[in-house]
């Protein structure tokens, strides 16, 4: 029988490769996002069984609102949508938009979504996918703060559902292209810079990191839990 699948952020880079599988298996899958026009236009591309929901979600109203289009119940969710926050200075208006930004983006948006449907997720076969960062191991500031404390909650995740047979756990990618994220910032110069960080010398296809997701969000996955798979061409060993 097929799986109803959520998967955020599904309309662009990772998120879209991550619905495009499960959609091609013949799940049944909503993509959510902020942007309409880009939810409808990926969800026309990938076919049928595929169903846009717009929502931002960070904010708590707009995911309240958008529980009554969501599956009654869930077998898997993929927790893709993140983002960096952009505001730069160090004057402490600027710090605390730059922590909140990344706080909200990368890890509100997750947890009030997780939270929210946690019981609508399969019992015995559930699965929870979360998507965080390299940065989350190397720094990067707010942002790999964020992606961290991500880190922690999803053990506290795994802990509380373990008991109902549902997993839940972390992808961790690094440099990946073909993906709005870095937008003008990823040029050629910076794709060489960080292709040679790696031990394969390149970086990243969001085919892979989909890859990554599917395999967890797999029946066979079903004693890995609590676990992080690092994505990354070897940049940085797992830990
Ligand atoms: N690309 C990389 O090198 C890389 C590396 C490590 C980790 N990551 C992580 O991978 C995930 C996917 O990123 P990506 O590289 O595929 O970039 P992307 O193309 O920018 O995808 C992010 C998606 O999340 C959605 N989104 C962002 N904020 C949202 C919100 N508040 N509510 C609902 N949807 C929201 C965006 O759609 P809307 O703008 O329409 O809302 C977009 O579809 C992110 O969590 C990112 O941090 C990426």
């Amino acid at each position: 029988m097929a799986r109803n699948v959520v998967v955020t952020g599904g309309g662009t880079g990772i998120g879209y490769e991550v619905a495009r599988r499960f959609a091609e298996a013949g799940e049944q899958v909503v993509i959510v996002g902020r942007r309409r026009a880009v939810l409808e236009r990926a969800a026309t591309d990938l076919g049928a069984n595929v169903t846009p929901l717009v929502c931002d979600l960070a904010d708590p109203d707009a995911v309240e609102d958008a529980l009554a289009g969501l599956p009654e119940q869930v077998d898997v969710l993929v927790n893709n949508a993140g983002s960096r926050e952009t505001v730069i200075g160090a004057g402490p208006h600027a710090v605390l938009a730059r922590w909140r930004g990344d706080f909200e983006r990368n890890v509100l948006t997750v947890v009030m979504l997780t939270e929210s449907i946690r019981d609508r997720l399969t019992q015995g076969t559930g699965r929870v996918v979360t998507v965080s960062s390299i940065a989350a191991l190397r720094g990067a500031g707010s942002y790999g703060a964020a992606k961290a404390s991500l880190h922690a909650w999803n053990h506290f995740l795994a802990a509380q559902l373990g008991p109902s047979g549902i997993t839940a756990n972390i992808v961790a990618p690094g440099t990946v292209a073909g993906t709005e994220f870095f937008g003008p910032r990823l040029d050629d110069a910076e794709v060489s810079r960080r292709a040679s960080r790696t031990l394969l010398g390149r970086i990243g296809e969001t085919g892979e990191v989909a890859a990554a997701v599917y395999f967890l969000a797999s029946p066979e996955a079903g004693f890995i839990t609590g676990e992080i798979l690092h994505c990354n061409g070897g940049e940085l060993l797992g830990r």
